[in-house]
């Protein structure tokens, strides 16, 4: 079974790709939150590194006592990102380990256009689809060492172990839905309250406003919104919208 979280489409296209070569379904993890998950033969977790760590729907995901794993089980896991990995692997295999007493087999991660606008700049099309056209080379590579039975920490462009200490609070303080706002342009027709993924967003006067603190700050509900109406502070009007292709 392949399980994952995704806002923008790179960590579905990847766990489709995945399963669709290794004739795996694909589950995600928002639907099984709340479920046990018996794991008998293999099980690929893909996710996007969140601020050099994991989303916190993904925390949540490994944190909970929902597994049962078989010992021989083959425990994957495939991180999505733009420019760096920070700590992510090892952050989630901390998780892991303290909730289950297992870690990850293989890890392996798969650059891909970098969905945080608010830094970068996704408006130059040739550029993002060259990024997504070498991704697929590197989920070829993934998929022929997982056929193969490959084990180990194949983990690219980590920023060392001070990321474990620098994530919580960075991704705390990035998260806070105080970032967000809803420009004029917005026409009121509810997608980014409907698909926000720890429902975060309620429709008030035809408007969405934010009900918690922070959020996942997963981004879906600016990069899906059919106006661009939702941005983050000043920082991404000028950066686009992105979506991956297959989504
Ligand atoms: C809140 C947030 C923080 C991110 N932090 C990082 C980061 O520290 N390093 C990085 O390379 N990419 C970072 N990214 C980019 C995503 O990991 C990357 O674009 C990922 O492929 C998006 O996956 P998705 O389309 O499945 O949501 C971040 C994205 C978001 C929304
Ligand atoms: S998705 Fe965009 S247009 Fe639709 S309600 Fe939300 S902000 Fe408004
Ligand atoms: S409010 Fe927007 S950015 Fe925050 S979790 Fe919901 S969809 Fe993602």
């Amino acid at each position: 079974m392949i399980y994952y979280f995704s806002a923008t489409g790179n960590s579905k296209h990847v766990a489709n790709r995945l399963a669709e070569a290794l004739n795996e379904s694909v589950t995600p993890v928002l639907e099984v939150l709340n479920l046990g998950i018996k794991v008998d033969d293999r099980m690929i977790l893909v996710y996007p590194n969140y601020c050099g760590g994991v989303p916190s729907v993904i925390r949540e995901f490994l944190q909970k006592n929902i597994f049962q794993i078989s010992k021989d089980a083959k425990l994957i896991l495939v991180i999505t990102y733009g420019n760096n990995t920070g700590a992510s692997s090892s952050i989630a295999t901390k998780y892991f380990k303290k909730n289950t007493g297992r870690t990850f087999d293989a890890m392996y991660s798969v650059k891909m256009p970098d969905n945080w606008t608010p830094v970068f700049d996704l408006t130059n099309a040739e550029e993002v689809a060259e990024t997504n056209a070498k991704a697929d080379e590197e989920i070829d590579g993934i998929i022929r060492k997982i056929k193969i039975g490959v084990d180990g920490d194949h983990v690219g462009d980590k920023l060392g172990k001070f990321m474990e200490v620098v994530y919580p609070g960075f991704y705390k303080t990035l998260s806070k839905t105080s970032h967000l706002h809803v420009e004029d342009t917005c026409i009121g027709c509810g997608l980014c309250a409907k698909n926000c993924p720890v429902n975060a967003i309620e429709m008030k006067d035809g408007k969405p406003t934010w009900t918690k603190k922070n959020c996942a700050m997963c981004l879906g509900c600016l990069h899906r919104c059919p106006k661009f109406a939702i941005q983050y502070d000043d920082k991404t009007k000028d950066h686009g919208q992105y979506l991956h292709p297959d989504s």
